[in-house]
């Protein structure tokens, strides 16, 4: 290139007449001079500098994969070169603007870097775990939080966040079914639609908003057996209506980018799936932000045995449609020569680099690279006191009320005495969760100090911890190391019970029981935690469950032991205050579970929205069920108990059938018969009786929540379109097919009224 072009290429991003105030809708809306400008920035790069910009290289700070060997004397030169786009893992305001500082006062072309980070539930004040924060079915909840996390993500200088994970999972065993939306592609689909909103906001030009990222792109979730990064097959008609349609809503929704997945479907791994990339994402659906890569998905390519070496790898990639290269170090080797040798056409790199582009400018990064990098707004931002008060009560409304026999909970705050037991009862690092950003180590609330706050001076509390359950080093990348033997606090335990009018045992699972790469073969409680409650219940068996973990749990023999059981997942930094105000009924509990609780691991992959098979039920062993048990799980998905009772009427459909776009109504009302006011959520679900690809026994399509005082009703409505009945069918499409449906209303996927209808030409 000419000096004279390199001049005005410093021009054209340094000055004014480049600056662009990003009045950003969503990615897909194009805005005519920001394109023309990506174009100029285009028509000035080097090859060398398009590759760069496909490059996404760790910092030095967490490794969220398996590390790579380069030095950090050839990661600066790198930088200063202009041959690195993205970094991950680099935090602080002072520490992002230090490696903007290298790219804007080195690089030829000052194209500011872009920084991302895994902000599952939170930067530093952490936010339920995903699937249990899914349970509180509270999309404006779930907003606010993601909001919140943005705000602070933001303010550390972090422009980019690599959720909301949109996984349909329907595995109990694999690790990462806590951080997504549980086994339902609707529910999944506006929980996703809700986390984008929250972290972009309306506006990604805003410093308190950051891009998010729909991952992973595709089937992750489906894992054979639920082990980590396996193998996934399943046909189009399930690829579509189980796994994507979160995925559409989310490209719909303008998320800024995507992130592909480390599996292959059907023999082609993701990252290098025209099909799933280029002819749905980018085709069908017209998406306009960028792909970036799993962490060193391209490079896997290789051990895949789909691809012989690093260019291979890279042509693959690239064609398939995989626009950044996250430290998979192939990009930076391959594409130079794969242009030159003509095996790729430069027109490719554009195409890729153009969509980068487009993101950073709508961050408003060439306005202003160093804008999120501001110490001053960080030190007030990260865990401000009103970010802690939306993490307890998205917290509270996040656990589940999975029994409450004879009405044991709420317990009364004058109680004589409370026993405390339990591995995780006094944890304050579990209730983090996994994938906890910046969280400080132990900095949760834990459950009894949460307890001591709310009761008062005439309540004893005997504190047992029982056992340990996850031992010495416990890190994102470290294996987990499980007390399977050391029964020395049992009798403290025992006798802290026998000493108690009531016994709140805190068991599950170490937050480093899930997450990536924590596949389990078993869904137990682990360790020796079923003998500790072996023990005490045999002394007192007036005992309430607070169970904390990422997954479905096997609660077949707890179930049959204590009196209540409350599912609380990992609530984050307020958990332990969260718990207290169901325990004692500050908050009636409203959580839903956006998941199948199986009766033992057997049964997994359970989920509720199975299809009929040709051999439903049967008196004879000739059917689709289990010998040796039974084929339902143990609490349902949208199962959800609460301090009050809600009584349904009869379902009133306003007409029996309805054509075209035309819609139909259906109301039921809804009474609190209890004595305290409480949420409900309503569920509807369709069935869809015979089509043109087999559709599953219920699907859950619509729901609301209204809260009612004791005694009070309200007739909730909900439309019916052919929005409602669609679905990927035989032509290839999302459309609804006329025919018979059955469409089912109530209060979780078990219980449910059924009326029928006809939709017709
Ligand atoms: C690998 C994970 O699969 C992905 O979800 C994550 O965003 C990246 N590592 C970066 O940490």
């Amino acid at each position: 290139m000419n000096i004279q072009y390199l001049k005005i290429a410093l021009c054209l991003v340094v000055t004014p007449v480049f600056q662009m105030t990003a009045q950003t809708k969503g990615i897909n809306d194009l805005d005519p001079v920001v394109e023309h400008k990506i174009d100029s920035i285009i028509e000035l790069m080097t090859v060398k500098e398009k590759v760069g910009q496909m490059v996404q290289y760790n910092g030095s700070f967490d490794v969220t994969g398996i590390p790579s060997d380069i030095d950090s004397k050839t990661k600066l030169e790198k930088l200063k070169n202009g041959e690195v786009g993205s970094m991950l893992n680099v935090l602080t305001a002072k520490a992002t603007r230090e490696a903007q500082q290298v790219v804007m006062e080195n690089s030829r072309l000052k194209i500011p870097l872009l920084f991302g980070y895994d902000v599952i539930h939170g930067y530093k004040t952490m936010f339920p775990v995903p699937l249990g924060e899914s349970a509180s079915w509270d999309l404006e909840a779930m907003q606010l939080s993601a909001s919140i996390a943005a705000k602070e993500t933001a303010a550390a200088g972090v422009h980019w966040t690599f959720a909301p994970m949109i996984d349909v999972s329907r595995d109990a065993r694999w690790g990462r079914i806590m951080e997504g939306a549980g086994e339902d592609p609707y529910l999944n689909s506006v929980i996703g639609v809700a986390r984008i909103n929250g972290f972009q906001g309306g506006n990604l030009d805003d410093i308190a908003t950051i891009a998010a990222c729909a991952k992973h792109f595709a089937g992750y979730g489906f894992a054979e057996a639920g082990r980590d990064y396996n193998t996934v097959n399943v046909g189009e008609s399930e690829l579509q209506n189980a796994i994507l349609m979160p995925f559409k809503a989310a490209s719909e929704a303008g998320v800024a980018t995507f992130m592909n997945s480390f599996n292959e479907i059907d023999g082609v791994p993701a990252t290098a799936s025209s099909h799933l990339q280029r002819d749905i994402l980018k085709g069908e659906w017209d998406y306009k932000g960028f792909m970036v890569s799993d962490w060193g998905s391209i490079a896997e390519l290789i051990p895949h045995g789909f691809a012989k070496d690093k260019m291979q790898a890279g042509e693959l990639a690239v064609v398939a449609g995989s626009d950044m290269d996250m430290e998979g170090r192939v990009y930076e080797e391959a594409l130079e020569p794969l242009v030159s040798q003509s095996k790729i056409d430069e027109t490719l790199l554009d195409a890729a680099v153009r969509r980068i582009l487009r993101v950073k400018f709508h961050l408003g990064l060439f306005e202003d690279p160093y804008k999120y990098s501001d110490a001053k707004r960080e030190k007030e931002v990260l865990l401000a006191p009103e970010h802690l008060v939306a993490a307890r009560d998205i917290a509270r409304k996040s656990i589940v009320l999975l029994k409450n026999e004879n009405e044991v909970l709420p317990l009364k705050k004058d109680v004589k005495s409370i026993a405390v037991i339990g591995p995780l009862a006094d944890d304050k690092d579990s209730p983090l969760g996994n994938w906890r950003a910046q969280a400080n180590k132990n900095s949760a609330v834990s459950v009894l100090e949460g307890i001591k706050m709310a009761v008062g001076s005439a309540t004893t509390i005997n504190y047992a911890k029982g056992a340990d359950l996850g031992m010495g080093e416990r890190s994102f990348l470290m294996p987990l190391k499980i007390n399977e033997t050391d029964k020395s606090g049992f009798a403290e335990a025992v006798e802290a019970a026998e000493n108690s009018e009531v016994v709140v045992m805190v068991l599950g699972e170490d937050a480093f029981q899930t997450g990536e790469g924590r596949s389990q073969t078993g869904i137990k409680l682990r360790g020796v935690q079923q003998d500790l409650l072996d023990a005490v219940s045999e002394i007192n068996s007036n005992i309430v469950l607070i169970l904390m973990n990422g997954r479905p749990l096997d609660l077949s023999k707890p179930n049959e032991q204590v009196s209540a059981i409350l599912e609380t997942w990992f609530l984050g930094s307020e958990a332990g205050n969260a718990i207290a105000d169901v325990l004692f009924g500050a908050y009636n509990p409203s959580g839903k579970l956006p998941v199948s609780f199986p009766r033992n691991v057997g049964q997994e992959p359970l989920y509720y929205n199975q299809k009929n098979t040709g051999r439903p039920f049967s008196d004879m062993v000739t059917y689709s069920g289990y010998q040796d048990g039974s084929r339902e799980g143990l609490f349902p998905f949208g199962y959800g108990l609460s301090y009050t009772t809600f009584e349904y009427g009869k379902l009133q459909l306003s007409a029996e059938e309805f054509s075209g776009d035309a819609t139909i109504e259906l109301s039921v009302e809804v009474t609190n018969t209890g004595k305290v006011a409480g949420k409900e959520t309503i569920q509807l679900y369709i069935h869809d009786l015979f089509a043109s690809r087999t559709r599953p026994v219920k699907e859950l399509r619509d729901f609301r929540q209204i809260t009612l005082e004791p005694g009070a009703s309200k007739t909730v409505n909900f439309t019916i379109s052919p929005k409602t009945l669609e679905f990927y069918t035989a032509n290839k499409m999302w459309e609804a097919e006329v025919g018979e449906f059955e469409v089912m209303v109530g209060s979780n996927s078990v219980d449910l009224q059924k009326v029928t209808f006809q939709y017709k030409n």
